[in-house]
């Protein structure tokens, strides 16, 4: 069965770029199993670009890198499913992927049969060097339908950037999940344009097909293939918890065989990934308050009737930020309020007015799960 929530993993790209090999892959599988981080949902190992040799063998095959994977894909699946946990791989829609190794467009099906033989869970497929006149959207109902008859239940992630209207076709694919934007970097920019991204595409995303707003930079702290300058702890929390309201899969960039304390909490922040994976996957939506571009409010009713607040500050300055109960359908005025806790500090929180109020620094967010009860 294919995963109805969005998923949790990590991915080689934002740290090793094409520096991937076997022992990288079994260590960060050990990591995944022994840190805590299966235990708080993470269970895709996924291998990104530069995996492969750059030509196919004489069957049309593609072939792992024999210096980099010497005892080749099978046995890192075996590996990574004794710890229980699932493997990912990735191949483009193109003739080449985006590092230049050889693409899948035209052998289809015989790369989602070699996925299946590999006993691959799990296909990113990206969207570079296509022929002129191809269609995306032919290339990914294509290999949808290729994943289908292959033999074995392969998730299928689309890395489209949003590019071509992605959101009117891509649920025709079979696509899991689509990626939204173009490439995360990490640096503080570039999380603030991928989430004011969101606002005008919130609608086309949800169970069925997540909206994927790209892997995680959440501890890199300015190290590895897509680091800048970096983020500060507020910055990388602030990322976390919208990328949590916004129902994107999570997917780990940092290296994480070595994470620091501090990434540990945000990234098994257990409140945050219960509002991510709520058996509802009822969509998110946006109060927009003034100035809202830099102030978004992001909302997610749950499934146990409760509700995900997020008070987010993008701007370089402390701001207050109100919410009026009523116009997140809480009726104040007929005996209605709010309790519940802040997500990140633990504080209790019950609201005695019909605002919920916070002075929110800059470059941070306030996250509150609260319940609906009557006045005291
Ligand atoms: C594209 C994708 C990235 C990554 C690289 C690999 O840029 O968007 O996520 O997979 O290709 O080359």
């Amino acid at each position: 069965m294919t995963n109805l929530k969005p998923v949790m993993g990590w991915n080689t790209w934002n740290t090793f770029g094409d520096k991937i090999n076997e022992e990288l892959i079994m260590q960060a599988a050990d990591a995944m199993a022994e840190s805590g981080l299966k235990d708080a949902g993470y269970d895709h190992i996924i291998i990104d670009d530069c995996w492969s040799i750059k030509g196919r063998d004489k069957n049309g095959k593609l072939v792992a890198d024999p210096e980099k994977f010497p005892h080749g894909m099978k046995y890192l699946a075996d590996y990574i499913h004794s710890k229980g946990l699932k493997f990912g791989m990735y191949s483009c829609s193109g003739t080449l992927t985006c590092a230049l190794y050889p693409g899948s467009y035209g052998h289809e099906y015989i790369d989602a049969k070699t996925f299946a033989e590999w006993e691959v869970d799990y296909l990113k497929y990206d969207y570079c060097m296509q022929l002129g006149c191809a269609e995306g959207e032919l290339l990914f109902r294509r290999m949808g339908l290729a994943l289908a008859n292959c033999g074995r239940d392969i998730q299928f992630a689309a890395c489209t950037w949003g590019k071509h209207e992605t959101p009117k076709w891509i649920g025709s694919t079979g696509a899991n999940t689509w990626r939204s934007t173009g490439d995360i970097s990490d640096s503080w920019e570039s999380l603030k344009k991928l989430i004011q991204l969101q606002y005008e595409i919130l609608p086309y995303g949800g169970q069925g097909c997540f909206n994927d707003m790209d892997m995680l930079i959440v501890g890199m702290c300015g190290k590895g293939n897509v680091a800048l300058s970096g983020c500060s702890w507020d910055e990388y929390k602030l990322h976390f918890a919208a990328w949590c309201l916004l129902q994107s899969p999570l997917i780990i960039g940092c290296d994480i065989r070595d994470m620091s304390p501090e990434t540990k909490e945000i990234l098994m922040n257990k409140d945050l990934i219960s509002i991510l994976q709520d058996e509802r996957c009822n969509k998110p939506y946006i109060i927009k308050c003034v100035n809202f571009d830099d102030t978004p409010i992001i909302i997610r009713a749950l499934g146990n009737g409760d509700i995900a607040v997020g008070l987010f500050n993008l701007k370089d300055d402390a701001f207050n930020m109100w919410l009026p109960l009523d116009d997140i359908g809480i009726p104040y005025l007929q005996g209605k309020t709010v309790e519940g806790k802040d997500v990140y500090t633990g504080e209790d929180v019950y609201v005695l007015s019909e605002t919920i109020f916070k002075r929110v620094e800059a470059h941070s967010c306030a996250v509150y799960r609260l319940k609906i009860v009557d006045i005291k």
